[in-house]
């Protein structure tokens, strides 16, 4: 896939940068709207979504959840440019998505997205390299989303010499470098043990908070999405994945996942994602009855552990 991102041509005006300063509401307008008309996208016969239609305005956290294996890493390869529509539309902004942009940035599940030869000042100011900046705004740059991530100390060690939360924190600060209007992130804590993914859910809704962009996020996890999410938005089982349903996660924040409203919500998308997984185990002949209770927990645990 491809890691180094070539500006593409739009009409789009380039967005004033991040600032990362403390703000009380959510900064509406600085991330980039996208849309999505009755998108499919095939590889060959194979269509992999189809009829996908997704409205996400400037500033929204959207979770796309859905059983493994629907398409969710398909479309957001799609949002990020590196696969086109094969009907509909895809748009940021109003205009057409039609390749990689360092103002779609991509948060890759693993880690080795990362450049190992350069140092993590590095990895962070390459995208603001490649377009020319001067060397104090690189500097700046690294300051800034180094800073953000809490990794200023690190700046002169190599990737290799990190834990993989840091060097996940180093994908985030690398992305946020290009001050994208779109973060894109697929499954990017999925290989993290329990303890460094809340940290870092917890500071991916800080850092969302200061940077303002639009962000999606493709998780298996229902818990993290209820954490995360403006939005939650459910995938149908594949071929052909469609979005099944929406959800709007009006919880106050930083959420609580013992309050009885996420609960509420949390039973809710386990029975509608439940009915996608069965539904994509019929498909595959396999057994789905009895499948509830604690078997089907364990079958979503095992999907968010990408098994
Ligand atoms: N490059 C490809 N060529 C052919 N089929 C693909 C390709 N990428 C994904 N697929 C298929 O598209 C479907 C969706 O895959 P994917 O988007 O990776 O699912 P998810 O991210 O939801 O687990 C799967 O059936 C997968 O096998
Ligand atoms: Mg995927």
């Amino acid at each position: 896939m491809t890691k180094v991102t070539a500006p593409r041509t739009g009409t789009r005006t380039p967005r004033a940068g991040i600032r990362t300063g403390a703000r009380t509401e959510p900064t509406a307008g600085r991330g980039a709207a996208l849309r999505v008309e009755d998108a499919g996208i095939s590889f060959g016969d194979f269509r992999a979504v189809q009829g996908i239609d997704l409205d996400i305005p400037a500033g929204e956290f959207l979770c796309l959840l859905g059983p493994s294996g629907c398409g969710k890493s398909t479309l957001l390869s799609a949002m990020a440019g590196f696969l086109q529509v094969s009907e509909g539309s895809l748009t940021a902004d109003g205009v057409p998505v039609s390749g990689p942009d360092p103002d779609l940035g991509m948060v890759f599940q693993s880690s080795e997205a990362l450049f190992d030869w350069m140092t993590v000042q590095q990895n962070v100011t390459f995208g603001p390299r490649m377009r020319g900046r001067s060397r104090a705004e690189q500097n700046r740059v690294a300051d800034e989303f180094l800073g953000l991530v809490g990794l200023r100390h690190c700046a002169d060690r190599y990737p290799g010499q990190l834990s993989g939360g840091m060097r996940q924190r180093v994908q985030i600060a690398r992305v946020l470098a290009n001050e994208p209007g779109v973060v894109l992130m697929d499954e990017p804590f999925g290989a993290l043990d329990a303890q460094t993914r809340q940290v870092l859910q917890q500071e991916t809704a800080r850092i969302w908070r200061a940077s303002g962009c639009t962000v999606v996020f493709v998780t298996h996890d229902i818990d993290e999405a209820i954490l995360l999410a403006d939005r939650i938005a459910v995938m149908t089982a594949g071929p052909a994945a469609s979005i099944k349903s929406l959800y709007e996660v009006d919880l106050p924040r930083p959420r609580d996942e013992s309050d009885p409203a996420a609960l509420r919500l949390r039973t809710k998308l386990r029975e509608d994602i439940g009915e996608e997984v069965r539904k994509a185990m019929r498909d595959q002949g396999l057994d789905d009855r009895g499948l509830d209770g604690q078997e089907l927990d364990d079958r979503l645990d095992r999907e968010a552990k990408g098994a």
